[in-house]
Parts: C-alpha cells; sequence; structure tokens
C-alpha cells in the first residue's frame, strides 16, 4: 500500500491512479462526500475487488462515477427531469438513478444485474482522474462493511490498510456525509437514502415533491442500506438530553446537555449549530470517540432541517442494534 498526497503530487497522482485502474486494482480516493474504493466499472474482476476488500457480505449495487452528464448519457438514460437536475448539482453530492442503457459497458456485477444504475459526477480531484482514466469508476465508501464512512486518508488507512494499493490524500472531505440517492422514474422522484444535498434544493429544482419510501421499500430500492451501518466500536445514542456518568458527548450548538460535567469527553460537531459545518465533522468525531475507548457516546439531538436528515439518519444507522 501506498499513500501519495495530491496536494503536493497532483500529476504524479494521477499518473499513479490511472496506471493501478487500468491494472484492475483499486484506489481510495478522495471526494467532495467521503473517500471511496474506486475501481474501473466495465472491469469485472476489479468490481469484484471491491466487494472482496470491504467484505460486503452481498452483491449491492454500486454508484458509478461520471466525469459528467456528457460520459453518463453513455450509460443511462435521461429524461428531461433527471437531464435538469444533473445540469444544477452535478459535480455534486447528488447521485441519481436511472434506467441502464443495455449497450452500456459497465459490468453487471456493479449494477447487481438491476435494470437500472446510480450515477454521480463528483467534484475536483475525483473528476479529473474520471476524465483522465476514461471509463466511470465504481466506488463505495472506503471503509470495511458496517464501519464508519471514511473523510480522511488516515481512517481509510487505519481501517483497510494493506488491502488497498493506493490511497490518495486530499485532506479532509467537505462535505462529510454521503451523497444523496434520487430515483427517478418519469417524473416520479423518490429520495433513496438523504445526503449531503438537501431535499428542499432538490424539489424547489424540480418543481416537486419527492416521495420518501418507507425504511422497508427504501432497503429494495437502495439494497446497501442496511439498518446496522456505520457501527463504531462503541455504542451510541442519540437525542440524548442528559449523561450518565462515563459516557462521552457529542454535542451540537450551545445547547445545555443535563450532566455533560459527568462525560468521560465532549466533542462539539459545530459550535455554531451549523448543520454543513455538522456533516463535515460528523464521522471523523464518531471514530475520534471510539479512538479514546468511549464505551458509549451520547449525542445531543439535532434538527431534522436540512443537512440535518442525513446527519440523523446516519446517527439512526450508527445506534441500531448490530445484528439486526
Ligand atoms: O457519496 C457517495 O455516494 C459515496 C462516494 C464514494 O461517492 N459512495 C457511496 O457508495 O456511498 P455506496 O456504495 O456506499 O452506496 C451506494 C448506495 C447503496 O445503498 C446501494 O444500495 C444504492 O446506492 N444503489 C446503487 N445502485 C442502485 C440502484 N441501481 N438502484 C437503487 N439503489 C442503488
Ligand atoms: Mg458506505
Amino acid at each position: 500500500m501506498a499513500k501519495l498526497s495530491i496536494i503536493n503530487n497532483r500529476s504524479e497522482a494521477l499518473e499513479e491512479a490511472c496506471k493501478v485502474l487500468a491494472a484492475g486494482e483499486l484506489v481510495a480516493l478522495p471526494t467532495e462526500t467521503v473517500y471511496g474504493l474506486a475501481g474501473d466499472a466495465t472491469n469485472g474482476e476489479a468490481v469484484a475487488r471491491i466487494f472482496e476488500t470491504k467484505g460486503r457480505p452481498r452483491f449491492n449495487p454500486l454508484i458509478c462515477h461520471m466525469s459528467g452528464i456528457g460520459m453518463a448519457q453513455s450509460h443511462v438514460v435521461f429524461n428531461d427531469l433527471a437531464r435538469k437536475l444533473a445540469e444544477t448539482f452535478w459535480p455534486g453530492p447528488l447521485t441519481l438513478v436511472l434506467p441502464k442503457r443495455s449497450d452500456s459497458p459497465v459490468h453487471p456485477l456493479a449494477s447487481a444485474g438491476l435494470e437500472t444504475l446510480a450515477v454521480r459526477t463528483p467534484a475536483g480531484f475525483a473528476n479529473e482522474l474520471i476524465e483522465r482514466f476514461g471509463n466511470p469508476l465504481a466506488a463505495p465508501s472506503a471503509n470495511r462493511s458496517g464501519k464508519v464512512s471514511p473523510t480522511r486518508a488516515e481512517h481509510v488507512e487505519a481501517d483497510l490498510g494493506e488491502r488497498v494499493r493506493l490511497i490518495l490524500d486530499a485532506g479532509p472531505a467537505t462535505v462529510g456525509v454521503e451523497s444523496t440517492i434520487v430515483k427517478v422514474d418519469g417524473d416520479e422522484l423518490s429520495l433513496l437514502r438523504p445526503g449531503g444535498l438537501e431535499a428542499d434544493s432538490i424539489e424547489s429544482v424540480a418543481g416537486r415533491h419527492l416521495n420518501r419510501p418507507a425504511p422497508g421499500e427504501a432497503a429494495i430500492e437502495a439494497p446497501g442500506m442496511l439498518r446496522s451501518h456505520y457501527a463504531p466500536e462503541a455504542r451510541l445514542r442519540m437525542n440524548a438530553s442528559f449523561i450518565e456518568p462515563g459516557e462521552a458527548l457529542i454535542a451540537f450548538g450551545g445547547g445545555a446537555v443535563e450532566g455533560a460535567e459527568h462525560a468521560t469527553l465532549v466533542f462539539n460537531l459545530s459550535l455554531d449549530a451549523d448543520l454543513v459545518e455538522a456533516a463535515a465533522n460528523l464521522f471523523d468525531t464518531i471514530l475520534q470517540a471510539d479512538r479514546v475507548g468511549a464505551g458509549m457516546i451520547a449525542v445531543a439531538p439535532i434538527p431534522e432541517t436540512g443537512l440535518g436528515e442525513a446527519i440523523n439518519d446516519r446517527l439512526r444507522r450508527a445506534a441500531a442494534p448490530r445484528n439486526a
């Protein structure tokens, strides 16, 4: 395994990553949401290696990352609504589930044999790499299955270490939670996973409401949405209004939490109660609390508005019973 800093050496990083990808191997790739474990989406062996490296129990479909609408339209069919959303929000934290073209060379293992394909265009270095490589990159988050998603290169190194050929380091991810996944079916929109793009922004551009499938239904639509996910070693509870002795506290804003003085450690996702900042800090804070050996993490209430929807979704999964 090698770790390469993109900030110091962008062109070397691009070249090295293309070599690794062309050999059917994987790179840990920074995106604006989280670090991804990326492989050539058209190469069945590379895609299989993604599942094996993560230890994913089932072949859930993966998001295929595109350099833009131009590349994406060789793989999926855009209607006017999908095109409008892509034109407005790409590059960025929005994944669209669209009908897969029968002539798309994306390997069926990447789409789990479904008739649809999840596509997104990431910003920054990831985008440059896809453009230069020329094929879409399949990339789930670069963590072992069920664990917290990585927002820094060091998180990937700690979790996957030797299992990945190359880790590209571009510093902390700016968004901090995974992309919002929306299925476009004619003029119907369904929110399959809340994420780094607020549902409100999508609704106002689309001029229509997002269907919110019940959790069971969403699990069938987005089979990767297991209930227990993002699990830290510690147990985690949400909406804590008081602290039991021995717990670590993850606070939000200036809201008082009763007994906070008993907490073994106090973190704050955002002192200003800014949900964007809180999303960016979420996974790193959970990992830090884990590293200091907190047996129980209590998280203060987070509002359900804007990015709070994605933050609370991830917290609910982290707090869910483990072998559900
Ligand atoms: O921000 C992100 O989206 C990150 C970065 C690396 O881009 N990627 C990511 O990928 O979170 P992953 O594989 O962890 O999540 C993919 C989700 C899964 O829940 C899967 O079930 C769903 O997308 N999905 C993929 N293809 C689908 C499809 N055709 N229909 C419905 N859901 C799909
Ligand atoms: Mg993931």
